[in-house]
């Protein structure tokens, strides 16, 4: 039976941090997988999540199972995270989350319990999106079409393009957007933008899904959740994937947020029953290890403030950074201007190079990006940044197409 299996792809985030971890090269530079570094180069754990987990271990008392919907704790203090303490929805208990593994097992399950919806339903992407969006949805059997969204020439938005063609998307459909630092272009929507995205949902009836998993990395907690937030005040159904995979360095211990918007309390319900019968069928119930640390961080203002701290110290680097990288890659070469990497958000941008650029940079100098030219700003340091911004004018200036 399993001769007829075909091969498959090698996955193009992932495949890359295994060549990157193999290669010998001291200078090595991962601007690859989107994980947060430090000035050293290393992913710790914040001090918050350590003190949460040594709590943790004292005061655990029982392994026994924890339920299909997770921790409620957690699920209430991700609730309020994302919208605000004080949001309507809340208030008018519209609002049913599970805990997840991870932002990917949220998207999932959010993706199968769409189609108990509806099985003919359909998910609109941008162009670009996350590489794993594309395959997720379609395994999870939804039919997956796409909608302009980042302007490779002018590294900005097409925003009028993406609007003309979301004005296709009727009401059996879903829309993904992500809700701020968008993966892989940092393209962010404006306010404005979120206002008129929310009016043609309004008028045509399709239901966003959100994508939040950098929650605070952009320009806050709050400031990020903006989009979240206009449309959970204004739709009547809204479905949201949380992630603290980046926002508290939860990477591998698997923790997200399937949060969705009902009608009313009556429907809520109905799709809590739901929510709760797909993970059932998948993974029975989530990891509890990371929500735990989750929601003891989020239950006390003390280590909630500390928490706080720490996020915006990640932020101020990465925003430091992309300041560093456009005036350095500036400063070192003529032929490309730079200074749109300081416009974008979070973690990632588009250097804006070729595939075979990007390959020179990956074999003569051990710099490692996706293929698309995705960097990871956040494993640019003071110590790496010249060495990078001169292996690019020297990829440049050979002027390879
Ligand atoms: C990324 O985009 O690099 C991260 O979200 C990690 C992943 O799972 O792809």
């Amino acid at each position: 039976m399993f001769s007829t299996l075909k091969p498959v792809k090698t996955d193009p985030i992932l495949g890359l941090m295994a060549a990157y971890s193999e290669d010998r090269n001291p200078h090595k530079v991962d601007l690859g997988v989107g994980v947060y570094r430090d000035e050293k180069g290393h992913t710790g754990i914040l001090p918050s999540v350590k003190t949460a987990e040594r709590y943790r271990l004292e005061n655990e008392t029982s392994k026994t199972y924890i339920g299909m919907a997770g921790d409620a704790g957690f699920n209430q203090r991700m609730a309020e995270l994302m919208l605000g303490e004080d949001h309507t929805v809340l208030a008018a208990h519209r609002l049913r989350t599970v805990q997840t593994p991870g932002g990917t097992g949220a998207l999932r399950v959010a993706a199968e319990f769409i189609g108990r919806c509806n099985t003919h339903s359909v998910i609109w992407v941008s162009t670009p999106t996350w590489a794993n969006h594309l395959d997720l949805f379609s395994a999870a059997g939804m039919a997956v079409r796409q909608y302009p969204y980042y302007d490779y020439q002018n590294r900005g938005l097409l925003f009028d393009d993406m609007m003309a063609s979301l004005k296709k998307a009727g009401k059996d459909d879903v829309v993904l957007l992500h809700a701020c630092c968008h993966n892989p272009s940092g393209m962010d929507l404006s306010r404005e933008q979120w206002g008129q995205v929310c009016d043609l949902a309004k008028a045509n009836g399709f239901v966003p899904m959100i994508d939040m998993a950098y929650q605070g990395f952009g320009d806050g907690l709050a400031e990020d959740a903006y989009g979240v937030r206009l449309l959970a005040e204004n739709l009547p159904e809204l479905i949201v994937c949380t992630s603290c995979s980046k926002n508290f360095g939860l990477y591998r211990e698997r923790t997200g947020a399937c949060n969705v918007i009902a009608k009313d309390v009556k429907s809520a319900d109905l799709v809590f029953g739901a929510l709760q019968n797909t993970v059932r069928g998948i993974y029975s119930m989530p990891p509890a290890h990371g929500a735990a640390i989750v929601n003891t961080i989020l239950s006390s203002s003390e280590l909630t403030a500390q928490w706080v701290g720490e996020l915006e110290q990640m932020r101020n680097r990465i925003n430091g950074l992309r300041e560093l990288i456009a005036t350095r890659l500036n400063a070192a070469q003529s032929l490309q201007d730079f200074s749109f990497i300081k416009r974008q958000k979070g973690m990632f941008s588009f250097l804006g190079i070729t595939p075979s650029q990007v390959d020179a940079l990956r074999r003569d100098y051990s710099i490692y990006m996706i293929g698309s030219s995705r960097m990871n700003v956040a494993g640019i340091s003071e110590e790496n940044i010249d060495y990078f911004a001169a292996a690019v004018a020297e990829v440049l200036a050979r002027g390879e197409g």
